[in-house]
């Protein structure tokens, strides 16, 4: 024997063993039917406050007032009250599923679904999802999320890419003032309690939140996720959650074909595979003028949506989006194979290229928190 024949060459810790696993994301390889979607069931729901603060409650739910339709259209100034009346949430802090599995530890005890439902399911936030559905069709932004199994659940959480950290940290001051926008047309739009009027005059905080819990599956994957809801609307025909939710969206107001369908390629796209998600029948869309006026409303069903590209050569497809779901749901559950809260599996995408792997041990990429890690240990 020859020495040094049983020493192994030390591989890169993140390296995965045997070839290196991909997933390629091209639209033509996942048009098949449309996969089985389990209609999205409210488990609960939580709040965040103005501090960010955790509570099991709706008290941040607020409620659908869309202005008398009495001839004349809105005229919502989008701008009012920026930057004064602004309190962004501070997006250094990585909340990662925090809040999501503050909401679990008190409801696992109840979950249905049989014994053991939770241990075959995924975890995640609806707008991790959303990424997913319309990754097919992504030419700009790239993602990564990253996974850990615990307990038999598979946990995925995103991370910031470097590009989008530094886009944000550079973020031009137009930019700035087009997110507070989105929430001030909410604002116009929203009462806090049923029955009475929207209140414009106080301040925008980005920090309160009302988020919905929900049961669904995907193919075979079980589904635990959580999403922001804007508003119930309390005239709704189902006063069920999560029928009775709508969700509310600003764009450009448009004046060409051609600017009609490069909304429909794009916009609502993204429109679709989030309020499709969470089973929100409606998208109620202002659209505002060059001088920041919200002056017209449009609803857009959901289950719509899809008409507006349907006959496009360069529309979107939902069997598209929901298979290359799929078929990532099963990918990942294939590749995170150790069952470690400390380990974490990251899938990595950037536009015109596959999904790829790496693993990883603790900081910085292990999300599942201590507090949440001994409790569900016992
Ligand atoms: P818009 O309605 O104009 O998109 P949501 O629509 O998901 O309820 O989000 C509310 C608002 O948050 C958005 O209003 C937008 O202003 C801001 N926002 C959400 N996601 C964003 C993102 N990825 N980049 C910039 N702003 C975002
Ligand atoms: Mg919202
Ligand atoms: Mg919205």
């Amino acid at each position: 024997k020859r020495r040094g024949e049983n020493i192994e060459v030390a591989e890169p810790r993140n390296k995965l063993p045997g070839p290196a696993p991909s997933m390629p994301t091209d639209p033509a390889l996942y048009s098949g039917s449309f996969p089985f979607y389990r209609r999205p069931s409210e488990l609960g729901c939580f709040s965040l406050d103005a501090q960010r603060q955790y509570h099991g409650d709706a008290q941040a739910l607020r409620y659908y007032s869309p202005p008398p339709t009495n001839g004349q259209g809105p005229n919502f100034d989008l701008r009012d009250g920026y930057p004064d009346r602004y309190q962004p949430r501070d997006e250094e802090i990585r909340e990662g599923l925090d809040h999501l599995l503050r909401w679990l530890l008190d409801h696992r005890g109840q979950l249905e679904g049989g014994p053991g439902w939770l241990a075959g399911a995924i975890v995640t936030w609806r707008g991790h999802l959303t990424k997913l559905l319309t990754t097919p069709y992504e030419r700009q932004e790239g993602w990564q999320l990253a996974a850990s199994r615990f307990q038999g659940t598979l946990y995925l959480s995103e991370v910031e890419t470097p590009a989008a950290r530094a886009q944000r940290l550079a973020r031009p001051p137009l930019l700035r003032e087009l997110m507070y926008m989105g929430y001030k047309f909410e604002q116009y739009m929203c009462a806090d309690k049923p029955g009475s009027s929207p209140d414009p005059s106080g301040e925008v905080n980005t920090n309160v939140a009302f988020c919905s819990v929900l049961r669904s599956r995907l193919g075979n994957h079980p589904l635990l996720f959580s999403g922001e809801v804007d508003c119930i609307d309390p005239q709704a025909p189902s006063t069920q959650p999560p029928t009775c939710y709508v969700e509310l969206k600003t764009s450009k107001e448009m004046h060409s074909p051609g600017q009609w369908r490069s909304f429909y390629r794009h916009k609502l796209l993204k429109w679709w595979a989030q309020s499709f998600l969470l089973g929100i029948p409606n998208v109620v869309a202002g659209f505002r003028n060059p001088e920041g006026f919200i002056c017209s409303l449009k609803t857009f069903p959901t289950m719509e949506m899809f008409e507006y590209v349907r006959n496009d050569r360069d529309g979107w497809n939902p069997s598209v989006c929901m298979n290359f779901c799929a078929a990532f749901l099963s990918f990942a559950q294939n590749t995170v194979v150790q069952d470690d809260p400390r380990l974490v599996y990251l899938f990595s995408w950037e536009p015109g290229s596959p999904v790829t792997v790496s693993k990883h041990q603790d900081a910085p990429y292990a999300f599942l928190p201590t507090w949440y890690v001994e409790a569900v240990t016992q």
